[in-house]
């Protein structure tokens, strides 16, 4: 088929607008009491054809308002107003393009513990854990963090830990005395990320938000956590490289596969078939935002907000979250 200017033109500017329209989402949905930095840029990309379109000259999944304003951010984008922001990106758009070409939002945040750990403690006092989508694999180590379930405190079985993980709960949230002994421990990534290297830590530290002070310092005490005893971490796909890691996990104890935060980056199809994967190797706890897994978000009790997330285990829902495990609801 012959690609005419005039569909050329139609497509620039349905691109124009759906790119608009995901920075205003953006705004709307995420950045509500998370950074007022990032809704002002938000803002301004959204009304900015300029910027608009150096962002759609970008593969579809690298214009992502978070991954955007990180690479940014990465090359030292000014934290000021969007009239001087927008003329840093202009001016230093080729480099920051070339960054977001490579990279991946690859946040990882272990405050998303808060939801997984209850289903953890719920299969069993030991377990064999393995995280899909793991970042630095600060996940991993849900036995080595402290929880706050609005002022019921769950610690480790040696006394508290360094990372206080906080959540605002209501419903009947299952609370084990301490978190279940996490016996072996694996991630499986695209890209996994190393605590030990510089880069990558000031990489995961970017993708924190402006104004994300405590979430900071969690992150921080974290890594300081899981750099005194590494996890294995294979670089790999979700599907293709489940079996070979889960074949490496000690018997005798459960597997569980986690995977907060990762299904919305696979094609619906893919979910299908990493879903059969999880429950056909070992118990499957997920965490996604609503519409990622639609079976499941199906046999929810009442339809959630748009900025809810869903915790599951092996394809049924367990309790609401927030995306970044600051609030749980858990389902009766
Ligand atoms: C938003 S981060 C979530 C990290 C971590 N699970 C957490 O909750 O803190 C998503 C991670 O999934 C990884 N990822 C994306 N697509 C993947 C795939 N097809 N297979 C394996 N990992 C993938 C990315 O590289 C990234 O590190």
């Amino acid at each position: 088929m012959v690609d005419l200017p005039g569909d050329r033109a139609v497509q620039r500017a349905l691109d124009l607008a759906k790119t608009a329209q995901w920075y205003r989402r953006f705004r709307l949905n995420e950045t509500p009491g998370q950074s007022e930095r990032y809704a002002e840029w938000a803002s301004g990309v959204e009304n900015d054809p300029e910027v608009l379109d150096l962002i759609i000259g970008l593969p579809r999944p690298k214009r992502q308002p978070n991954l955007v304003f990180a690479c940014a951010r990465l090359l030292g984008a000014p934290l000021a107003g969007y009239p001087v922001f927008r003329r840093w990106l202009i001016d230093s758009w080729p480099a920051v393009a070339a960054e977001a070409r490579v990279r991946a939002t690859q946040t990882n945040e272990p405050r998303r513990l808060t939801a997984i750990m209850p289903v953890l403690a719920s299969i069993g006092p030991r377990v064999a854990l393995l995280e899909v989508g793991a970042s630095a694999g600060l996940c991993l180590y849900p036995d080595r963090y402290s929880y706050d379930y609005s002022g019921r405190r769950v610690d480790p079985v040696d006394g508290p830990s360094s990372v206080l993980l906080t959540t605002d709960s209501s419903g009947p949230v299952p609370l084990p005395t301490h978190p279940p002994e996490v016996v072996w421990r694996a991630g499986l990534d695209l890209n996994p990320l190393d605590v030990r290297n510089p880069a990558d830590v000031r990489w995961l530290e970017t993708l924190v938000w402006p104004e994300q002070a405590e979430r900071r310092r969690r992150l921080d005490a974290a890594m300081a956590i899981v750099r005194r005893d590494p996890p294995l971490l294979r670089g790999g796909d979700a599907v293709a490289g489940l079996g070979a890691l889960a074949a490496l996990a000690p018997v005798g104890v459960p597997l569980v596969i986690v995977s907060p935060a990762v299904l919305v980056y696979l094609a619906p199809d893919r979910r299908a078939a990493f879903a059969d994967a999880a429950t056909g190797l070992g118990r499957w706890i997920s965490l996604d935002g609503m519409g990622v897994l639609p079976r499941v978000d199906a046999l929810l009790p009442q339809p959630p907000g748009p900025a809810n997330f869903m915790v599951s285990l092996d394809g049924r829902p367990v309790a609401r979250c927030g995306p970044h495990g600051q609030t749980l609801d858990w389902l009766a």
